[in-house]
């Protein structure tokens, strides 16, 4: 039993592929994903996965709770992190272009059952996280609405429940309609088409690029450099004995920010529809990621110029800033404008890559094989696609997902972890596999940001270890149910 628990999944080079040209095999007859990716398509499918309800939600908070002004270090602590993860993606992605992203890196590597885990914990980071951000979105929606008398009432913009200091509590609302929409129409967005899908990334990208730009634009001359000062503040402890700001409320507020920049690894999961994807995949990876962590650092020294950081503390950091400023109150709408474009294509990649991660899981027998079921004229993984849209517009419009953003980022660090380790296992189990994209000092890199995002999931699972621990053990209810039964490996052997 303990032999095919860890059962690795024989990988074998990739060779180069053309457009149209499927790499994982299909079953006869049926059809598969289609390759139509370009280089620059991924790098903005990147930005369009990771700027979103982390820098226009998350980053005030991060401030005034645990960093202050060195929220900067925070950021640049949680883009180092992402970065030796990034590099490990990279070499994976070019090498094995499939779409099962971090879960078949690890089934080639260190075995099914650590496979299944890190697919597991996937669901977290895709799926969750999708809703978390419609939650976000409906938020910034509704408060745009309310500046022209439109707002809708609180029964339909919240959802029932709520979890107060670890009770349950009915919160006044009925449902959150307009994150269920949002989770709607984008399913419906990725139903039709990968092509479709790119396309309308492409566009949200380019809206929510130029209203940051603006925002450093014209928002930088009103800096004062005072709120900088002290850089980091001494730390303080609460009275509920928890510890905010100095060094220890740096590193917290980066476990609190590696949140803005989950979603570059999802590039990953669209390798089975790129183009020249040994050549594409680290550029779309490593490329949006120095964007992002640019872009991340430029808008936290502005954030925290703008205001005293304990100001920061609410639901919309960026827009409260500007509000301080009449001069500026015409790029306050604008900038809820891009907040809602920017956190809808992080919705939008986030529910294009569960789908194409359980079509890998399923073909691999691990799920129903209605998950790797692609539809005959769109080319999409139509059915995992409708599964995963009705569950994220439930957890979405009616389940308390302001907790759940510590578990999307922790089941995100051990997948990032799993990847690192899973660089070097290969590199030495197949050192004779054609590696387009090599990660140097892999020696170095792959334990080092191993341990680096080991070290950030610690800061929240000390805190929320027992939800954690149930998801995985659900996940292993199912796996022996009917994963380690069907799984094609076993049936194989
Ligand atoms: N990085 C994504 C965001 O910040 C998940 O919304």
């Amino acid at each position: 039993m303990l032999k095919s628990l860890f059962r690795v999944k024989p990988v074998e080079p990739a060779g180069h592929v053309d457009a149209g040209e499927p790499v994982e095999g299909s079953l006869e007859g049926e059809a598969t994903l289609k390759r139509t990716l370009t280089g620059r398509q991924l790098i903005l499918l990147g930005i369009g996965a990771v700027i979103g309800a982390g820098i226009f939600v998350l980053s005030g908070h991060a401030a005034a709770e645990h960093a202050g002004p060195a929220v900067v270090l925070s950021f640049i602590i949680a883009g180092f992190a992402c970065a030796l993860a990034g590099l490990c993606y990279a070499e994976f992605s070019a090498m094995l272009p499939v779409s099962g992203s971090a879960y078949s890196y690890s089934y080639a590597t260190l075995g099914e059952f650590v496979a299944w885990f890190i697919g597991w914990n996937l669901v977290l980071e895709y799926l969750f996280a999708s809703s978390t951000v419609a939650v976000g979105w409906s938020g910034y929606l509704n408060s745009f609405l309310a500046t022209f008398g439109m707002g809708l009432p609180e029964s339909l913009a919240a959802a029932p429940l709520n979890v107060v200091n670890g009770a349950v509590v009915y919160t006044g609302g009925l449902i959150n309609l307009p994150a269920v929409a949002i989770i709607a129409a984008i399913s419906g967005l990725c139903y039709v088409g990968i092509t479709q899908s790119a396309f309308v990334n492409s566009i949200i990208v380019a809206i929510k690029v130029t209203v940051i730009v603006l925002f450093v634009a014209f928002a930088a001359k009103y800096v004062n450099a005072q709120n900088w000062v002290p850089f980091i503040p001494e730390r303080v402890v609460d009275a509920n004995g928890l510890g905010h700001y100095g060094w220890e409320g740096v590193v917290r507020g980066a476990a609190t920010v590696f949140f803005a920049y989950i979603g570059f690894d999802a590039v990953s999961t669209a390798a089975g529809e790129a183009k020249n994807p040994q050549r594409d995949m680290p550029m779309g990876i490593l490329g949006s990621l120095v964007i992002c962590t640019i872009i991340y650092i430029i808008v936290a020294l502005v954030l925290t110029g703008l205001l005293p950081y304990p100001q920061l503390s609410t639901p919309k950091p960026v827009a409260t800033a500007l509000e301080a400023y009449p001069a500026l109150g015409w790029l306050k709408h604008i900038v809820e404008i891009g907040a809602i474009a920017g956190l809808s294509s992080v919705i939008l990649v986030m529910l294009m890559g569960q789908p194409r991660i359980f079509y890998s899981m399923a073909k691999d027998g691990l799920l129903p094989k209605f998950f790797a079921k692609v539809h005959p004229k769109f080319q999409t993984p139509y059915v995992g696609t409708v599964v995963v849209g009705v569950f994220a517009a439930l957890l979405a419009g009616f389940l308390p997902i302001g907790l759940l953003g510590d578990l999307v980022s922790m089941g995100t660090l051990l997948a990032f972890a799993t990847v690192c380790v899973g660089v070097l296992v290969l590199r030495y189990k197949r050192p004779d596999l054609p590696r387009p994209f090599r990660v140097r000092f892999v020696w170095l890199v792959c334990p080092l940001g191993a341990i680096t995002c080991l070290y950030l999931f610690w800061q929240p699972f000390s805190e929320h270890w027992h939800l954690m621990t149930g998801w995985t053990a659900i996940g292993l209810v199912i796996y022996f149910v009917y994963g380690y039964r069907n799984s094609r490996l076993a049936k194989r052997a």
